[in-house]
C-alpha cells in the first residue's frame, strides 16, 4: 500500500473544516454500496465521498445495480485490480465475498465493512455501523409502552411481524433486539400473534422489498381476517422503513387509516416514511444518522492510511466467522411524529420542504 502526500491534500485538510477528519496521506478509496433504489444508500454513498474527499482522497463510489450480487462482486474485483488503498463495502449478501476478497488481503488492501458485516472473510479489518441490537431494543420497548402491555388491565394485543433479508446479518440483531424484548409477551399471552408466524425465516424479506412486504401483509390480512371491521390488527412490528411502507399500502388497501392504524414500527427515516408518520400511516422510525456513520468511516480510513490506531468501541458482538472485527457503533435514536421536527429539518438531515 502507498499513499502519497501531496499539496492538494495539505490544503484539502487544511480548507477541511473541523467537522471533517484530516489525514497526512491521500489515499484511494473504493466505495461499494447496494444499491441506488433505497434512499438510505444514496445518502450513505454521497456522505462518504463527499467527506473522504474533503479529508483530500479519491475516492471511486459505485453502486451494484439494484442489489445485484454479481455486478457488486464484479466492481470490487475491479477496484482490488485497480489498485485501492482502502475499501469500503456495505455488501448485499453479507456471505458473499469471501472468494473475491482474498485478492484484497493478497494486496494487503485494508477492508471496512460498512454498515453490514461481510462475512466469512478474513480480508475485514474493520467494521463501522450502529448498534443494531439497540435498534430492535427501541422498536421492541416502543410496541411494549405504545400498547401498555405492562398494564394488567391491558388486554391481550394481536401482532404480527416482519424483519429484512435474511442474507443481511444486520436482521439477526434488528430482529434479535426486538424478539428478546417481546417475547415474554408472547410467551404470557399478551402478545397474540394469530399468523403463528414468529420465527426470523418465516417473517424474513427478501431484499428488504416494499412489494414483498406488501405481498406478505395482504396475505396476513386476508388469512386471519384483519380489517377495521374485521379482527383487529393492534401493532405490526417491522425492521425497517422500505418494509414498513409495503405494510402501510396494504392496510391502506384494507380499509385502515390515521384514525385506525395499528402501531407500526420502522427504520432510517426515509422520506415516504416521515411522510406516513406525519400522516399517521407508520407510528415510528429508529434514524441512524449516515452523516456519523460516514464521518467514523472517515475517521477510520484516515487512521488507516496514517498507520494510526483506529479508534474503535466494540470488540465482542460482531463475529464474522473468522474471528470479531473491531467495530465502531454509532448511536440510534427513536423518531415519532412528535420530534420528528427537531432531528430531521432543525439539524439540517432533510429540508422540510422536502417531505410530502
Ligand atoms: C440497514 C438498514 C436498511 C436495510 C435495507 C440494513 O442493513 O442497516 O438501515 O434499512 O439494510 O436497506
Amino acid at each position: 500500500m502507498k499513499f502519497k502526500t501531496t499539496l492538494t491534500t495539505i490544503a484539502c485538510a487544511v480548507l477541511a473544516c473541523t467537522a471533517f477528519s484530516s489525514t497526512a496521506n491521500a489515499a484511494k478509496i473504493g466505495v461499494s454500496m447496494p444499491t441506488q433504489s433505497l434512499q438510505r444508500w444514496n445518502q450513505d454513498g454521497h456522505n462518504l465521498k463527499e467527506q473522504l474527499e474533503a479529508s483530500g482522497h479519491e475516492v471511486e463510489l459505485l453502486y451494484a445495480g439494484d442489489n445485484d450480487i454479481p455486478t457488486q462482486l464484479n466492481q470490487i474485483e475491479n477496484m482490488i485490480a485497480g489498485d485501492c488503498d482502502v475499501l469500503v463495502i456495505a455488501p448485499i449478501d453479507g456471505g458473499s465475498l469471501t472468494a473475491v476478497l482474498k485478492g484484497a488481503k493478497d494486496k494487503k488492501i485494508p477492508v471496512v465493512s460498512y454498515d453490514r458485516l461481510i462475512m466469512n472473510s478474513n480480508a475485514i479489518s474493520y467494521y463501522a455501523t450502529f448498534d443494531n441490537y439497540k435498534v430492535g431494543q427501541i422498536q421492541g420497548n416502543y410496541i411494549v409502552d405504545a400498547l401498555k402491555l405492562n398494564d394488567d388491565a391491558t388486554p391481550a394485543k394481536n401482532i404480527e411481524l416482519f424483519t429484512g433479508s435474511i442474507d443481511d446479518n444486520n436482521v439477526n440483531f434488528f430482529f434479535g433486539g426486538a424478539i428478546d424484548v417481546l417475547q415474554p409477551y408472547l410467551d404470557s399471552g399478551k402478545l397474540v400473534c394469530k399468523s403463528g408466524q414468529t420465527k426470523k425465516e418465516q417473517v424474513a424479506t427478501l431484499n428488504w422489498s416494499t412489494e414483498e412486504a406488501q405481498k406478505r401483509m395482504e396475505n396476513l390480512i386476508s388469512s386471519n381476517g384483519y380489517g377495521p371491521d374485521g379482527t383487529k390488527l393492534d401493532v405490526v412490528l417491522s425492521s425497517n422503513d422500505s418494509v414498513a411502507n409495503g405494510i402501510t399500502n396494504a392496510l391502506v388497501n384494507a380499509g385502515y387509516d390515521a384514525s385506525n392504524f395499528p402501531v407500526l414500527t420502522g427504520q432510517d427515516c426515509d422520506k415516504p416514511s416521515v411522510t406516513n408518520m406525519k400522516r399517521g400511516l407508520q407510528t415510528m422510525s429508529v434514524f441512524k444518522d449516515t452523516r456519523d456513520l460516514a464521518k467514523q468511516v472517515v475517521v477510520m480510513v484516515n487512521a488507516i492510511v496514517d498507520g494510526k490506531e483506529v479508534p474503535v468501541n466494540d470488540t465482542t458482538t460482531y463475529n464474522n466467522g473468522t474471528g470479531v472485527i473491531p467495530s465502531y457503533l454509532c448511536s440510534p435514536i427513536v423518531v415519532t411524529k412528535d420530534n420528528l421536527k427537531e432531528v430531521l429539518f432543525d439539524s439540517g438531515y432533510y429540508k422540510e420542504s422536502e417531505i410530502k
